[in-house]
């Protein structure tokens, strides 16, 4: 099995449209107006949820009309964000088909369908044009990539020159070792690929970047766990990212807190501009 094939294998459910619009049916009044901000706690599938997005997407200068790629855009809760909040228009493309199908579904739902699309296949080699977009952003992916030189290639080609590339993502932390599995992103170290701080800079500099901000988002995303904590002893809410990890989601959510507790992986943003 490749490593895309393995990937996707580990994100799909098979029956996530039918339960996210369960949830959806038992915690939104009205199925009229469903809003982004009503998806939020299931589509923003990245520590710290959309009050990260909100914070990362700050920092990127985004202006109304904008193009704007979300590269792994999942099921499409950043997307509709920007598209909404930042008044852009946002492609979205991901590995994972069934994700792609959801991402479609929500913005149908939340009437933002003119303004996000979501194309189903490989960051590696993306169906764009050379100098497409005005900007690109990634969160929470290059963990399941392991040629991240040819990642940040492949976003560097399709952006304009002097555009901005956002990276939130999760990397190795400054203890190291061996993280404890299976997270999120991946049930075995066979498809968790986490490049250091240093090794990124590198990556990034060889891909025609230049890195005008970096934020570590360690204590953000041991707040937000302990806030989770809390209001999660009564058991997860209808509506919330247990429905993407699925059964385990405890364990993974369990391990990926003390990986970054202990040092072993550090949540991370960079925000590049297109020299
Ligand atoms: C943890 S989810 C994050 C999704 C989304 N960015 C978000 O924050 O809600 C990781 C996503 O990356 C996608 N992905 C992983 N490898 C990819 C690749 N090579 N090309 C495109 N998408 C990829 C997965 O399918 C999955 O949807």
């Amino acid at each position: 099995m490749t490593d895309d094939d393995a990937v996707a294998r580990h994100y799909t459910k098979g029956d996530l449209a039918q339960r996210i619009m369960e949830a959806v049916h038992a915690v939104v009044p009205d199925m009229a107006h469903v809003t982004p901000r009503d998806l939020a706690p299931v589509d923003e599938f990245h520590i710290g949820g959309v009050k990260a997005t909100e914070t990362f997407t700050a920092k990127l200068g985004l202006r109304p009309g904008m193009t704007v790629l979300d590269v792994g855009s999942g099921i499409g809760g950043t997307a509709r964000f920007v598209a909404d909040a930042h008044d852009c228009l946002v492609t979205g493309i991901d590995l994972t088909p069934e994700f792609c199908a959801v991402a479609t579904m929500l913005s149908a739902a939340t009437g933002l369908s003119d303004v996000t699309e979501f194309h189903d296949g490989s960051a590696m080699t993306m169906p764009f044009h050379d100098g497409q977009f005005d900007a690109a952003m990634t969160l929470h992916v290059a963990m399941n990539i392991e040629d991240k030189a040819g990642l940040y290639r492949e976003v560097a080609r399709v952006l304009k020159p002097g555009a901005v590339f956002g990276i939130y993502d999760v990397m190795a932390g400054p203890e190291g070792g061996d993280l404890d599995f299976p997270v999120p992103w991946s049930a075995t170290p066979a498809t968790s690929y986490l490049a250091t701080p240093d090794a990124m800079h590198a990556l990034l500099a060889d891909a025609g970047f230049t890195i005008e901000q970096e934020d570590d988002r360690r204590d953000f995303a041991i707040a937000f766990f302990d806030g989770l904590k809390k209001t999660a002893a009564d058991g997860p809410p209808p509506l919330g990212l247990h429905l993407l990890m699925g059964a385990d989601f405890k364990q993974k959510v369990g391990n990926m807190v003390a990986n970054i507790a202990a040092g072993r992986c550090a949540p991370r943003e960079m925000i590049c501009r297109k020299t």
